[in-house]
């Protein structure tokens, strides 16, 4: 059935018409228990979600809706290696990379988690010989620098973890992420006898990719002047073994996954080599122990205690019903800057969908766009527009209960703003309010009528909260899980497939083709637009 046929999306809309005029504000008044009863705790992470535009039975629709919606039979398809990437016809399997039991994993009838294992092994040999300095260039210096050169799912979830994780890294290893820069002012920082460089890339055709890595070979071959280098200090990540190979690489040094790894989900994999080359196995495999905690909560929670349904039916009521467009996931905690960028690939990427699981042009939004970065850089720059600007902005508020930095006033200090920006938010600032501190503050009545509108803060803007005790490798794999599975709800709900990229197909095909057209009139080719601005190249001025 349609999404907006189903009885739960009716009867949502229904409730929409009598509730949405209603104050976050007043339901505290109301509840006073709403703390307890909208928050929950994970084995790491607590959520509190009371700060949003639902009440008892708003929550009860929504749970309907996923109900209705099957999220619970679509959650055991993925789990048991169905091929729910039906256009890909692939099993969606990153939750087998951190299966910690010995329960078998089945894709086409065959257990995968052998060949999981197998290639972490291979990951961990590997890695420790470098660690400890057994793996040696061609010149027999150890390794320095780790660059892993790669884009989109193979960059954005590496550097995320290892940003976030620096703290146990390794004192003597230094990694560089190069996706879709130029190389050359990297390794220009460099020295090739200490370098080693990871390519990673699940197709082994990604342009950006390929291109860094081809200057970064030649680089090495005019310092090491021997083909033989390369087998020293260049190693593969990547489901493309042979296009791996035909670059150069040694197939010892290829580690490899698999169709069943989606980019965006792949950092669980061999795609974490650099992380693990930083932070060491041990870490590494904390890290995949916190996202199964979350894999086996999501699992096995009911819905209504599901913290991953949680977040994924509040995104769809703010979405469909009040028609926001975008999300913020604001950390206050540095070590996290990467993830909005991470979250933005994994969530637009997967659900920035418009055509149904049955070939049907939506008649609903979906994903809406994900942005954020740190608190308290975000307050100085865009928090003006989610507090008084025009749109609805829901927001994830991320932080640590202990110690984030080197001192105790700076953590209370984000704390206070942390907490202080969602009670803002929630409680707005009224014209009486405003009037009385003016009034207070000495201004007189025609200063106090010309400045009150525009300090009026309307509030009731929605929020969560998720705390974790302190940021480790199990924690940040739980937290990263979570939003992998809430953008899986809302994509079963949307009736969307969360785990295929068309979109971004015609892009790279285009590109291809303006750069062979770039210096050579092909009149009829192009559009008048993008013929005008190849002109411009050809003239080589404005
Ligand atoms: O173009 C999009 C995309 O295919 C992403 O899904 C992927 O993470 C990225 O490009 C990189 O792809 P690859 O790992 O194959 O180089």
């Amino acid at each position: 059935m349609k999404l907006t046929q189903l009885p739960a999306w009716n009867a949502l809309s229904r409730h929409f018409q009598s509730f949405h005029a209603l104050q976050i504000q007043d339901l505290f008044t109301h509840e006073q228990d709403r703390f307890d009863q909208f928050s929950l705790k994970t084995d790491d992470l607590f959520l509190d979600y009371s700060k949003n535009r639902v009440n008892a039975e708003t929550f009860d629709l929504l749970l309907k809706l996923a109900e209705e919606s099957e999220v619970d039979q679509f959650k055991q398809f993925m789990f048991s290696g169905e091929k729910i990437n039906f256009t890909e016809q692939r099993a969606v399997m990153h939750t087998a990379l951190r299966n910690q039991t010995d329960r078998p994993v089945f894709v086409d009838n065959e257990d995968i988690m052998p060949a999981v294992r197998k290639v972490m092994k291979q990951v961990e040999l590997f890695s420790e010989d470098v660690r400890n300095k057994k793996w040696l260039g061609y010149s027999g210096k150890p390794i320095k620098n780790i660059i892993n050169i790669g884009i989109g799912g193979s960059h954005l979830g590496p550097v995320l973890v290892s940003d976030a994780l620096a703290e146990y890294g390794q004192k003597d290893l230094s990694s560089w992420y190069v996706s879709c820069s130029d190389i050359n002012p990297v390794l220009n920082l460099l020295d090739p006898e200490t370098s080693l460089f990871i390519i990673v890339s699940k197709s082994f055709t990604t342009k950006e990719t390929i291109a860094n890595a081809e200057l970064a070979k030649t680089w090495l071959l005019e310092a090491a002047g021997d083909q033989k280098a390369v087998s020293k200090h260049f190693v593969a990540v990547s489901a493309n073994s042979e296009k791996a190979r035909s670059f150069g690489i040694n197939q010892n040094n290829v580690f490899e996954f698999w169709d069943w790894v989606g980019g965006r989900y792949s950092l669980w994999s061999a795609v974490g080599l650099s992380t693990i080359l930083l932070i060491g196995m041990k870490n590494f495999e904390a890290l995949l122990a916190g996202a199964y905690r979350m894999d086996e909560h999501f699992r096995t929670a009911p819905l209504k205690q599901n913290m991953p349904t949680i977040l994924a039916l509040l995104g769809i009521w703010y979405s469909n019903f009040y028609g926001a467009h975008s999300h913020a996931v604001i950390p206050y905690d540095d070590r996290l800057k990467q993830l909005p960028l991470h979250l933005q690939q994994l969530d637009m990427e997967s659900n920035g969908k418009s055509v149904t699981r049955s070939g049907k042009t939506t008649d609903y939004t979906t994903g809406p766009m994900i942005f954020g970065s740190p608190g308290t850089d975000c307050q100085h720059a865009y928090f003006e527009s989610i507090h008084q600007g025009t749109h609805l902005i829901p927001v994830d508020f991320l932080i640590a209960l202990n110690s984030t930095t080197s001192s105790k006033d700076r953590d209370e200090t984000l704390l206070a703003n942390c907490f202080a920006q969602s009670e803002a938010m929630m409680r707005g600032q009224s014209l009486q309010e405003i009037k009385a501190a003016l009034k207070a503050s000495g201004h007189n009545a025609g200063e106090i009528e010309l400045l009150a509108p525009h300090k009026i803060i309307a509030g009731n803007k929605p929020s969560n909260t998720l705390l974790y005790d302190e940021l480790n490798p199990g924690t940040l794999g739980a937290l990263l899980a979570l939003y992998e599975h809430k953008v899986f709800v809302q994509g079963v709900i949307w009736q969307i497939n969360s785990f295929d990229q068309w979109g971004v197909e015609l892009g790279k095909q285009l590109a291809d083709q303006i750069k062979l057209d770039l210096h050579q009139k092909n009149p009829g080719q192009h559009d008048c637009s993008t013929e005008g601005l190849m002109k411009k190249v050809r003239l080589g001025k404005l």
